[in-house]
């Protein structure tokens, strides 16, 4: 076999698959969906999610890539089933969008790390301004993604997985920093109160439904990214415990992430409640709202806090996008043959110019700001778009065919053999895993696509309005 790289040791294996999993879905995401779906309610069903269904699939990709040493392409083919080699490719297909997009998040996110750090807190009141601004982000872009290939140009051990020995400790303690800090503001407890008081009334359909889709892109599952992550795994490492793990890891940082969110939010509107529902909206609060908080605590303090929180983001993101370069990367180089440096270079490339139109997408030219409407979405611009299709269809479909091809065409007697590999007697665990791949997971994930797919692209509810 070609020398395709190997993680070093069990512990950096974990730190980038957590470092795949922990992203801007855990930290820019969660906690406003946790503070519009019910508190502590929601993060209940996002809990049973990640453990319920994700974990088993996550289990599957890992089994899968380790058992052939393959890219996802590469991976099928192994197994020796060529007729459901699409599910490689439409994984190199979501790794593709969805790294053009997230690449161009992340500038923001570094952007703001910079602003910050030169003190312009009015960075806030100039968001559109900013994403507009293309040479910038163009510039930040450009910066952020040529760090990514570096990493992974460098190979897995000396690359991906030295990048996550540094970064992930590091990213753990800004969050712990800033979740200390954030507790000690004024009516902070308030603020801890409105992200976890349950509030069981507010689960309905469509809850469930985010919190789902926010488990499974949380967890960096359905586009193969865990099955080349796993193809690079020693055969005596635990693939269940390695899994539970990273799914414990990435919930805990969420988790640690609304901690620190909520008292920033209860701070500026001085715990009233009602404004607190109102501030706390995603993309506009992170990039729009807390610049400004981080001002108020006033001239060095505001830097150091606002540039710490902003670099989390830019880190956090980092060790997503490289899991995200890596599958099309893995592709070129098994299968194609291209020597990694290379392959790493020229994916990049591709990828970012199929971002340029989501640069372009927050209102700089206008085709690509009101690109296309659907039956059930109304207008998206492009950026939008790739997300619908992407992480909204491709991920959960991909995950429904992997299930599908663990349990039924691969089987679960091989996927049982090649989990005990490493593992000892398999537990409870290892049983619960083989049960949920073969029905629990087809199931649950087979309706969550019929269901992205109607009531967005076709406009049709069929769940009667549940969703
Ligand atoms: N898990 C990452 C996040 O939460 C996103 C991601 C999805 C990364 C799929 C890799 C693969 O931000």
């Amino acid at each position: 076999m070609t020398n395709r790289g190997q993680f070093n040791s069990r512990l950096g294996f974990i730190l980038a698959a957590a470092g795949s999993a922990v992203g801007l879905g855990n930290i820019w995401k969660f906690p406003f969906e946790v503070g519009a779906g019910g508190g502590a309610a929601f993060v209940l069903v996002y809990l049973f999610f990640a453990f319920v269904l994700c974990f088993p699939v996550m289990v599957a990709e890992l089994a899968i890539g380790r058992k052939t040493q393959r890219n996802p392409v590469g991976a099928i083919k192994a197994l020796g089933h060529q007729r459901w080699v699409g599910i490689g490719y439409l994984g190199l297909a979501s790794g593709f969008l969805i790294l053009s997009f997230y690449t161009i998040v992340a500038a923001w996110a570094f952007g703001y790390f910079v602003e910050i750090l030169l003190g312009n807190f009015e960075i806030g009141n100039h968001f559109t301004a900013f994403t507009t601004n293309w040479l910038k982000i163009g510039l930040f872009s450009i910066v952020f993604m040529g760090g990514t290939a570096y990493v992974v140009s460098q190979g897995v051990g000396g690359g991906i997985e030295r990048a996550a020995k540094i970064l992930m400790p590091i990213l753990l303690f800004f969050v712990l920093f800033l979740v200390l800090y954030a507790l000690t503001l004024p009516h902070a407890l308030t603020g801890i109160e409105f992200y976890l008081r349950p509030d069981f009334s507010k689960i309905n359909g469509e809850v469930i439904y985010k919190a789902l889709g926010q488990a499974f892109f949380s967890l960096s599952l359905g586009m193969g990214a865990l099955i080349t992550y796993g193809s690079y795994v020693s055969r005596d490492t635990d693939i269940v415990r390695a899994a539970a793990v990273i799914t414990l890891t990435d919930v805990s940082i969420a988790f640690l992430a609304g901690l620190m969110m909520f008292p920033f939010v209860a701070y500026m509107t001085e715990g009233d409640l009602l404004q607190m529902r109102e501030v706390s909206g995603g993309a506009g609060f992170i990039f729009m709202t807390l610049p400004g908080i981080f001002q108020s605590f006033g001239g060095l303090l505001g830097v150091i806090i606002g540039a710490t929180f902003f670099l989390l983001l830019t880190f956090a993101a980092f060790t997503s996008t490289i899991s995200l370069l890596e599958v099309p990367t893995a592709y070129m180089v098994d299968e194609l043959k291209i020597e990694r440096k290379r392959s790493t270079w020229i994916v990049a490339g591709l990828i970012y110019l199929v971002g340029i139109p989501s640069m372009l997408s927050t209102g700089s030219v206008d085709f690509f700001t009101q690109f296309i409407t659907f039956p059930g979405t109304g207008t998206l611009n492009f950026m939008d778009f790739v997300g619908l299709l992407a992480n909204d269809t491709f991920l959960p479909l991909g995950g429904l065919l992997i299930s599908i091809f663990t349990a039924y065409v691969w089987r679960r007697n091989n996927f049982a053999a090649e989990i005990a590999v490493g593992a000892g007697k398999g537990g409870f665990l290892s049983m619960y895993v083989g049960f949920a791949i073969s029905y629990v997971c087809p199931v649950i994930l087979g309706v969550i696509t019929l269901v992205t797919i109607c009531n967005n692209f076709l406009g049709v509810d069929i769940s009667g309005g549940l969703f």
